[in-house]
């Protein structure tokens, strides 16, 4: 697995360490960019699938940073998937809803991907990078009851609320957040099962960030009053690099029951409570 340090990946070993066999590509130890220790790591390692999470995931400063978001997510990629192909192995390409520009939503599987930011641009050349030979998983919005390192739009609303911060929330687009755990059991059946398709693994529902923002206070009690509303346009000014209804949705998701929103923040809740079980 690369990427296995990560607000996804981490999640991932952390569930499924009993089911699968880990081997982590640290980026401590090999950079994906570096063609000849991405090879020797693969050559050196027996796996029968990779996962490949690892990525360049800031979307606002990949816009500033172009060359270094291509290399990571294009390059890497391509340095990674090169090498499993010529190992003959399996490879899962995790990739994300950022690839659609949300003009003509739902989007399935089948939907044509047409990426607005730089971000979602490299993403959809990763996807194209591993074409039909790669399974290609999209997720959407992730989030997970705790991770220190970087913060997801759940446990951001949550923390501004619990400081008492007053937010500005927009209420004239749609996302569709998922619950990390649900991709993680969701994986494991995939590897199960592997095939090379594309699978949208995302939440249940759609919801406007307002809706959500709402939805988080109810669930932890927090104030609703401090939830404000704005518009697309009003908050991203020049700055539009996300689309406006990321409604993505799966035709072939018929294996794991996908949460919604409220579920998954009560399950949440549920392991908060009880902090050493998963
Ligand atoms: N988070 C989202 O909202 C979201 C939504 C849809 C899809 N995705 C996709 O899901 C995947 C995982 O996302 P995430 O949020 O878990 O990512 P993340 O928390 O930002 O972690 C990125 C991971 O990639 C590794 N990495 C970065 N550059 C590397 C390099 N040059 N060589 C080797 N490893 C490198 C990092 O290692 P270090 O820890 O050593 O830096 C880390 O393990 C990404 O491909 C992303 O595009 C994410």
């Amino acid at each position: 697995m690369t990427g296995s340090t990560g607000l996804i990946g981490s999640r991932i070993q952390e569930l499924l360490y009993k089911d699968l066999s880990f081997i982590p590509l640290l980026q401590s130890h090999v950079d994906i960019t570096d063609n000849s220790s991405v090879k020797d790591f693969i050559v050196k390692n027996d796996f029968d699938i990779m996962l490949h999470l690892a990525g360049y995931t800031n979307v606002d400063l990949a816009e500033k940073e172009r060359d270094l978001c291509e290399k990571i997510n294009v390059t890497g990629t391509r340095n990674v998937f090169n090498a499993v192909k010529n190992k003959g192995k399996k490879f899962i390409y995790i990739s994300t809803d950022f690839v659609f520009d949300g003009k003509t939503p739902p989007f399935y599987e089948d939907s044509t991907p047409s990426p607005i930011g730089w971000y979602a641009k490299t993403k959809y050349k990763g996807e194209k990078v591993v074409g039909k030979d790669a399974m290609i998983v999209r997720i959407s919005y992730p989030y997970r009851a705790s991770f220190d390192q970087k913060k997801d739009l759940v446990r951001a609303i949550k923390s501004n609320l619990e400081e008492g911060k007053k937010l500005s929330m927009i209420s004239d687009t749609m996302i569709t957040p998922t619950f990390i755990d649900d991709v993680a059991h969701s994986l494991k059946y995939l590897v199960e099962h592997f095939s090379n398709e594309v699978f949208h693994i995302v939440g249940s529902e759609n919801h406007t960030p307002y809706e959500a923002a709402i939805k988080i206070a109810e669930v932890f009690k927090l104030d609703k009053s401090l939830i404000g509303k704005t518009t697309f346009d009003e908050f991203y000014k020049d700055n539009k690099i996300r689309s406006k209804q990321s409604i993505i949705k799966s035709k072939k998701n018929n294996f794991w029951k996908m949460k919604s929103l409220e579920e998954g923040l009560n399950e949440i809740k549920k392991q908060l409570a009880q902090p050493h079980q998963t």
